[in-house]
């Protein structure tokens, strides 16, 4: 498996993911939305200089996840993860929170947290990001950078 960056032709693909059922009901935004608006906005995305959509791939081009970052100011960035549900409870998602955090942070050196706000009853969001090194401030889950 490889995190790399998202690419044209993976559209449908995170599209399908996105509205799927779980991970509607785990965003903050439950209410679905059509693929005219995904497409408009993903092409969108790829050219936003602040924004970087990585997609964790098993080696032969198939989709397994995504991991978003939008930058926020100078040293913040939002993360938004999300899997297929096939591919959960494998690592998958601990992988590409931790690897795509390391991505972002050598493009942007600046950046010296990232956040996450996360629905509570969402256990296995809420111990991922634990996992991988985020801390429960309330409102939302953070991660600082050493150094
Ligand atoms: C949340 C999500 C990204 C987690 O990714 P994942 O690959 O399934 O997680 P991992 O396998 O890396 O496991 C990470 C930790 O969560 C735990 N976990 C995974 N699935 C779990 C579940 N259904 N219930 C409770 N804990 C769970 C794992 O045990 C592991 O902790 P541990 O190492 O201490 O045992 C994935 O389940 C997902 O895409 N869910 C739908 C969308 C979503 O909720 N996105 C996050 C919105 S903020």
């Amino acid at each position: 498996m490889i995190l790399r960056k998202a690419q044209s032709h993976d559209c449908r693909i995170i599209y399908d993911i996105r509205t799927d059922s779980s991970v509607l009901e785990a965003s903050l935004n439950t209410a679905s939305f059509s693929y005219e608006h995904h497409k408009n906005w993903f092409e969108k995305s790829l050219k936003n200089p602040n924004r970087r959509i990585f997609v964790a791939d098993d080696g032969t081009g198939t989709v397994l996840g995504v991991v978003r970052f939008d930058i926020e100011g100078n040293s913040e960035a939002l993360v938004s993860i999300f899997l297929h549900p096939d591919h959960r409870g494998k690592g998958v998602g601990t992988f590409i929170l931790a690897a795509g955090g390391n991505l972002l942070k050598k493009e942007f050196p600046a950046i010296a947290s990232l956040k996450a706000l996360i629905k509570k009853s969402n256990m296995a969001s809420v111990k991922l990001f634990i996992k991988v090194g985020y801390v429960d401030h309330g409102d939302s889950f953070r991660f600082t950078y050493p150094g």
